[in-house]
This record gives structure tokens, sequence and C-alpha cells, in this order.
């Protein structure tokens, strides 16, 4: 059914311990949907985002991708063969090229051809903007050029859905406008993308919907430019004061 929602969170639960770090959170995400995840440090953000593809498993509620529960055990390597992940820190294979990179898990997970695989790598390579970088290794490459090669490699598992953790974070200011508009692009394609970001001028110019979480829980969502005109609660107007004015 392609009018299904592919993501969606039900009444999601987490803690650690005592902690309390997903606390009732409800969201829906249709195809081609842009969503940007904000909100302080220790919110909850990165949990979300792992509880969408199993990394972390929920105490309670549910996750669904494509209509099917995500739960532990079979079908998670499947399930997360569809989603891609792209981190703050870029999880490279540095023993490996950045082809081989590209490559591995086409390969090794989807059993594509080996030549198949490479024609892909090339291409998406291509698009990322680093197409002479294939044979060099990722120590030899700038922070957003390996952030770059991590985007491709998840692209080439043909994801239906692209997870980012705050993908420029560790960048430098010069390399972070390369990796957006990597994302930028990627968003014009169709693919649907839950983004944690604190770049608020992608989130502005990108986003269909901004997801401003606190405390565990959803405290409001709707059209980036609607959060920054007039955001309606304290603790998010304090946010986008906070990220404004800094
Ligand atoms: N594996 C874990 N074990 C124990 N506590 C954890 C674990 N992962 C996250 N936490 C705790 O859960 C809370 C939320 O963490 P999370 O990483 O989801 O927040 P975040 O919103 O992504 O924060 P940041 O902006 O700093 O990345 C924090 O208090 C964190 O210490
Ligand atoms: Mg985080």
């Amino acid at each position: 059914m392609r009018d299904r929602n592919l993501v969606e969170l039900v009444g999601i639960h987490k803690a650690f311990g005592d902690n309390v770090v997903l606390d009732g959170v409800d969201l829906s995400v249709t195809r081609g949907e842009v969503i940007v995840i904000a909100g302080p440090s220790g919110s909850g953000k990165s949990t979300m985002l792992r509880c969408v593809n199993g990394l972390e498993t929920v105490d309670s509620g549910e996750v669904r991708f494509d209509g099917r529960p995500v739960t532990p055990g079979k079908g998670l390597s499947a399930l997360r063969a569809q989603i891609g992940f792209v981190f703050q820190q870029f999880h490279l294979f540095p023993h490996m090229t950045v082809l081989q990179n590209i490559t591995l898990a086409p390969v090794k997970v989807k059993g594509i051809a080996a030549d198949t695989a490479r024609t892909t790598a090339h291409q998406l390579l291509e698009r990322v903007g680093i197409a002479e970088k294939a044979e060099q290794f990722p120590a030899d490459l700038s922070g957003g050029q390996q952030q770059r090669v991590a985007i491709a490699r998840a692209l080439a598992m043909d994801p239906q859905l692209m997870l980012f953790d705050e993908p420029t974070s560790a960048l430098d200011p010069e390399m972070i406008r390369e990796v957006l508009d990597v994302m930028r692009d990627l968003a014009r394609d169709g693919m649907t993308m839950l983004v944690v970001t604190h770049e608020m001028g992608f989130a502005r110019e990108v986003c269909d919907r901004l997801v401003f979480i606190d405390g565990g829980q959803i405290v409001e969502e709707g059209p980036p430019a609607e959060f920054f005109a007039n955001a309606q609660s304290e603790r998010a107007r304090e946010f986008v004061d906070k990220i404004i004015h800094h």
C-alpha cells in the first residue's frame, strides 16, 4: 500500500533504569516527508531515531515501519536494510577504500553482483560530489567528504528511509554546507528523512515538519516557519531564542 504511513511511532516509552527517556511519543511519517527533530541535549532525539530502526527496543508502545512492527529478532536485519542511518561520527571502515565502504553492504547483505555494486557506487559518489575519491581511504578525506561517503554508503542500499543524527555537528563550518546541500537534494528527490539537527536554516528551508522534543515528549510540531515565528510553548520559545541568538 503506497498511501500507508512509512513510519509510525505509537505511544512509545523507553527508560534506561530510572531515566525515562521517551515518555509517550506518537509520530506518523508519510512517504517523502522530511522531518527535522530538534530539542535540547538529552531530550531523547537519538534514542527516538534508534527506536525507528530497532537499534533500541521500546518498553511499551509500538514502532511500525511500512505497516510492520519493529521488534527484536527475525526480520530486523531485513528491516534495517531498508533504512539508512547517518551518524555524527561518520563510522566509515578505515581499512577500506571509499568504494569498498560503499559496495560492502549491497554485496554482502543484498547479494548484488560486485560489478553492479561498483557501478552504483560510482554513480552515488558523483551524486554527492566526490566522484574522484573512489580509491582513497577515509583518513585521506576531509570530514565533509567522509560524511558524504557515509551518505552514499547508506544510499547504496536503496533505502526507503534515511535517518540522520546530527550529521554536521562534527564538521568545520565550511564543510557543513556541502553536506547539507547533499541532504537538500536528497529531500527534493523525494526521500523520506528524519533529521536530528541544530541547523535551523536547513530546517526552515528543507523540512516539511519540525518536531520539537523535550523531556522525552513531543512538545510541539508543525511547519518550520510557524515554529520559528510563533512557537506555542514556553520551552519551544526558549529553544528558538537560544538557537537564533546564541
Ligand atoms: N544506552 C544508554 N544507556 C543509558 N542511558 C542512555 C543510553 N542512551 C541514552 N541514554 C540517556 O538517555 C537520555 C537521552 O539520550 P539521547 O541520546 O536520546 O538524547 P539526545 O536528545 O540525542 O541528546 P544530544 O542532543 O545530547 O545528542 C540521556 O539522559 C542519556 O544519558
Ligand atoms: Mg543525540
